[in-house]
């Protein structure tokens, strides 16, 4: 964990959940919880998870409450998810899962 602020906006008591179920294992997130865990901001509690029904976008990462869906994550990208949207409250675009997030061109 990081130091963050001493008083915590609502929103910044989250969930990070990273799929550790076979499909998702496989592309790497182990990793990508092992991330999260090192660098979440304090009051966001970062955990495993079993399978949430999208193994074939894995690495899966929900985001709770707020309740946003991330697909394909690396280790890479976990940086920029910590410092955007839970530092800033602003979901990656590029990241989120189109099933649950359908770019504005799509509606
Ligand atoms: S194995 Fe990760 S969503 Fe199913």
């Amino acid at each position: 964990m990081t130091d963050s602020p001493q008083f915590l906006k609502p929103l910044q008591r989250r969930c990070v959940l990273v799929c550790q179920h076979r499909s998702c294992l496989r592309n790497g997130s182990a990793e990508v919880l092992a991330a999260f865990q090192a660098t979440v901001p304090n009051g966001v509690f970062a955990s495993g998870s079993e399978c949430m029904g999208q193994c074939a976008s894995g690495t899966t990462v929900h985001i709770m409450p707020d309740n946003f869906w991330y697909c394909r994550i690396k280790p890479s990208d976990v940086p920029t998810i910590v410092q955007q949207h839970l530092w800033s409250d602003r979901p990656v675009e590029s990241l989120l899962h189109p099933r649950f997030h359908p770019p504005a061109e799509w509606l």
